[in-house]
């Protein structure tokens, strides 16, 4: 490969040109350049050009004309690097967008397996349920205490596999970007009311006060009832879950301005490092390696609480210090501005 021609490359080598293109010998650049130098020694300014005409090897005419030329080759060697920038650029924008296209397709491949598996295991699990649900109200028999207890702790864990099931559906579907809203006016005090009669018993279990802050006459929203309560009851769930005993989670919904009211989750729970902040709403991001086990979880909540908050148009927001405790918030329009 011959060496690109560069400006640098270029630029200096006028006495080098004037040689190979037989303007001068050698042994007249040696003259040239040791008078130059001379000149230099003596505190002159010399440029080799002058040098030449001083010792009558070349007129200035003939300079100008070999440096016309350099500038030629220089312009010319400009627009092949360019050309060659180009080139590349062209073949890695086409490389980046095939990598692009089959990692799109992956997740495509992805999302469509998860749907695919979690419908599969929607319709054993319906079994499971109904025949659970006979078979504690005694319609298949009467039970003893030690079977009523097991069957119990059985629909605890059908309940558990349900919701997971349930979530994986929720995010594939997020994944496709199949995800659509019912939207309506909805009363959030009713919503609202809703989580905390659901959560009370949980909370009550390991012991972290729940409490509802709101005013009595909250403007309504527009929004997907179904996919709102559920986003604000996996951020209550988180809340509970994360907090130890003794400890306190608030729901507060509060109207901002005329047009927003904010619904935030705030507990005086463990925290989350700041670093760490962005990470805990990607799918199946777990804090602590071990939360698994320790707290439960399969990490899919806040990635898809994160993905209805958008799709309402809103943006979800986290404010936490490590030890001491988190808020979740996030606005929402009233109906007041979408009417
Ligand atoms: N209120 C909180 N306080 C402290 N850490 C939190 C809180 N909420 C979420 N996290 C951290 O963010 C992680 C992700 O939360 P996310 O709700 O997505 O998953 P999960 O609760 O572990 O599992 P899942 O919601 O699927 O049952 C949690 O595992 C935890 O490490
Ligand atoms: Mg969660």
């Amino acid at each position: 490969m011959t060496t690109p021609l560069t400006p640098e490359v270029l630029v200096p080598r006028l006495g080098e040109h004037l040689v190979q293109t037989g303007r001068i010998t050698e042994t007249d650049l040696k003259k040239a350049l040791a008078y130059q130098k001379k000149k230099q020694d003596e505190g002159k300014r010399c440029l080799l050009g002058e040098a030449l005409m001083d010792l009558d090897l070349l007129t200035r005419q003939e300079i100008d004309h070999a440096v016309t030329e350099q500038i030629i080759q220089l312009r010319n060697a400009l627009e092949d690097a360019n050309r060659f920038l180009e080139r590349r650029v062209q073949e890695r924008t086409a490389e980046l967008q095939e990598a692009l296209r089959k990692l799109s397709e992956l997740n495509q491949m992805k999302a469509n397996f998860v749907a695919n598996v979690s419908h599969e295991l929607r319709t054993p699990m319906t079994h499971v349920k109904g025949y659970l649900e006979l078979l504690t109200t005694s319609s298949l028999g009467p039970l003893n205490e030690e079977q009523k207890n097991a069957l119990q702790i059985t629909q605890r864990a059908a309940g558990r596999l349900e919701s997971l099931i349930d979530n994986l559906i929720l995010f594939s579907l997020a994944a496709r970007g199949e995800m659509t809203l019912k939207l309506e006016s909805i009363d959030l005090g009713k919503v609202a009311g809703n989580v905390m009669n659901y959560s009370q018993s949980k909370a009550q279990d390991r012991n972290v006060g729940l409490e509802l802050k709101a005013i009595p006459d909250i403007p309504q929203v527009q929004a997907d009832v179904e996919k709102l309560s559920w986003a604000i009851l996996q951020l209550v769930d988180n809340a509970i879950k994360f907090t130890p005993a003794g400890g306190k989670v608030t729901l507060s919904i509060q109207p901002e301005t005329d047009t927003l009211v904010t619904v935030a989750v705030t507990d005086t729970g463990i925290g989350i490092p700041e670093a760490r902040l962005d990470e805990i709403f990607e799918p199946f991001h777990q804090l602590d390696a071990s939360s698994t086990r320790h707290y439960g979880g399969t990490g899919l909540g806040l990635a898809l609480v994160r993905e209805i908050v958008t799709a309402h148009g809103s943006i979800i927001e986290v404010h936490s210090e490590e030890g001491k405790g988190s808020t979740f918030s996030f606005p929402l329009l009233t109906k007041a501005l979408t009417d």
